[in-house]
């Protein structure tokens, strides 16, 4: 029998009188469907960091707990762990998703036996799962300080939570002053940022893309929020070494990327006329490589050099923790 629905862009059927959706979000629905492979693997390591981070602090092992003493009870505090544990995943995604972004927007991709469209479906993906991480994480420490705050009545407690976690320059204690609302900067402009794609037939390619290219602040600010706030790499110790060793390939293929973008139109060339653009273009885009190799540089100078911002380990309780909580 002959049906009155017809497909939509994505094969579904589109019943008659309804709306036929837009590209976009067809776009949008179906990487969602596509993210869950992706979003299945990121919960399986989440869940196995989280086991590693609970094991360290039953074996006394936890420098969570050597910050903060108050801590030592993964059962008690296991909301706590399963927060870093998705910062973990997050950040893990996020780095996989940016060098995906940087092996595509130049000629890196041209030599791995992949693709490009997996390699773009790929991206696609991380960065839905990235977003949903960099969330998830963000909430589980929201829950933490509502348990926590066992004095106060349940509404003020969901307004503490909500507040210390996700209104910039509420939380007002220790490193987290400064470090929450730059997690939270990484957060708020990695949404916006993400999701433009599906709206560039909207807003049109060239100023999407112009935007998309602030995904690398979202990027560093993660970073810059780990190195500063995350207890499991607060000491100058081999965990912080490898953070900043992973940061090392993310420079180089933006470097790589600037240097040999994959559009023509971006390419250097000699200032004004010609292939080359105009002079104070040319400048920017001369400029940006330079920053770019200046920071591989500046990665291995810190990584050979061991100078890399961690605290030594004290023989006694630290005097600086990220939190002035109390034991209950
Ligand atoms: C609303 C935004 C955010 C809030 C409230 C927040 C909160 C926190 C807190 C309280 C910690 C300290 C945990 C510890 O004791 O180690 C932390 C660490 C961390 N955060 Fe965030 N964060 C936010 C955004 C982000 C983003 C966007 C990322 C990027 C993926 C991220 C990744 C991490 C990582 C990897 C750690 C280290 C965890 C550890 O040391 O085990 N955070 N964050």
């Amino acid at each position: 029998m002959l049906s009155d629905a017809s497909p939509d862009e994505d094969g579904a059927e589109v019943p008659p009188g309804r709306p036929r959706p837009s590209g976009d979000r067809v776009a949008l629905r179906g990487d969602l469907r596509s993210a869950l492979p992706d979003a299945t693997a990121a919960v399986v390591v989440t869940a196995l960091v989280f086991v590693f981070l609970w094991a360290r602090m039953e074996s006394g092992a936890s420098d969570t707990v050597a910050i903060m003493p108050f801590m030592d009870d993964a059962g008690t505090y296991w909301m706590y762990l399963l927060s870093q544990a998705f910062g973990w995943s997050g950040l893990l995604w996020a780095w996989c998703t940016v060098m995906f972004g940087l092996l595509l927007s130049g000629t890196g991709h041209t030599r791995l036996p992949l693709s490009r469209q997996v390699l773009e479906r790929w991206h696609r993906t991380t960065s839905l799962t990235t977003m949903a991480l960099m969330f998830a994480h963000a909430l589980m420490f929201a829950a933490e300080l509502v348990r926590y705050e066992t004095k106060l009545g349940w509404a003020e407690r969901l307004w503490v939570g909500f507040a210390d976690s996700f209104v910039p320059g509420w939380y007002d204690s220790g490193t987290g002053r400064i470090a929450i609302p730059i997690g939270q900067g990484a957060l708020y402009l990695a949404v916006p940022l993400g999701l433009l794609f599906y709206v560039r037939h909207r807003i049109g390619a060239k100023t999407w893309r112009r935007l998309h290219r602030f995904v690398i602040v979202v990027y560093v600010l993660s970073v810059w929020h780990t190195l500063l706030y995350g207890t499991n790499v607060w000491y100058g110790e081999w965990p912080r070494t490898v953070l900043w060793l992973l940061q090392i390939p993310v420079a180089a293929l933006l470097l790589l990327r600037l240097v040999r973008p994959a559009r023509r139109a971006e390419r250097l060339g000699p200032p004004k006329g010609g292939a080359g653009a105009a002079r104070p273009a040319w400048w920017e885009r001369a400029g940006g490589r330079a920053v770019a190799g200046a920071v591989v540089v500046g990665l291995v100078v810190v990584v050979v050099s061991g100078r890399d911002g961690g605290r030594d380990r004290p023989t006694d309780p630290p005097a600086t923790a990220p939190h002035t909580q109390e034991t209950e």
